[in-house]
């Protein structure tokens, strides 16, 4: 099993404000949707409530401390490691050993998987404004860029764990 990361940030790893988005950048959603659909998508009960839906055509994973969370279409987890368990179900029943979790955010969500992420896709975004969500700051000597792609209204890099 892998885990990986999708991720839209600002030059200061801005991601969000008032739990939404900070832009609309219709290629990076169309991107996002390419790499996630089919995959298992791990968030936040805060981003899931941001999105208002589960998103089709992936496994909705939503990590909340709320015991008595329910939605339609999305299954809970109280304890962010019950994710891993989940990843190795889905991995089993598919008979693959290269399973692919992709954690979509948001903040806390994205702090506490990234000990456990290889890759990010990440799309660096022009942005000079408020947040108050951030991605991790990136420790730059343990990763590799390998992929490099200026798209329409931002940059979409993947980086590797070295
Ligand atoms: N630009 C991007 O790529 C991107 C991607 C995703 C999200 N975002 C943005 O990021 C913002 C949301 O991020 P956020 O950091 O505020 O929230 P978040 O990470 O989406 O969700 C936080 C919630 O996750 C649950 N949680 C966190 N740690 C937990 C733990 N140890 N055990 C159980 N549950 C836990 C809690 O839910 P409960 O409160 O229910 O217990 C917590 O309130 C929004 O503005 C959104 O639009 C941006």
């Amino acid at each position: 099993m892998n885990v990986s990361m999708v991720v839209a940030h600002g030059p200061k790893g801005e991601i969000g404000l008032d739990n939404k988005l900070l832009w609309h950048i219709s290629e990076d959603l169309k991107n996002f949707k390419k790499i996630t659909t089919g995959k298992m998508i791990v968030m936040g009960r805060k981003t899931f409530e941001s999105i208002g839906k589960p998103l089709p055509n992936r496994s909705n994973v939503v990590i909340t401390r709320d015991e008595n969370f329910k939605t339609e279409g999305v299954i809970v987890v109280n304890d962010p490691m019950m994710v891993f368990d989940l990843a190795l179900e889905a991995e089993e029943d598919l008979g693959v050993d290269d399973f692919e979790m992709m954690v979509i955010g948001g903040g806390e969500i994205f702090n506490i998987f990234m000990p456990y992420t290889q890759k990010i896709y990440l799309s660096e975004v022009e942005y000079s404004g408020p947040a108050d969500a951030f991605f991790p700051p990136l420790d730059y000597e343990e990763w590799e860029v390998t992929s490099n792609e200026k798209m329409e209204g931002f940059t979409f890099k993947i980086l590797s764990r070295i």
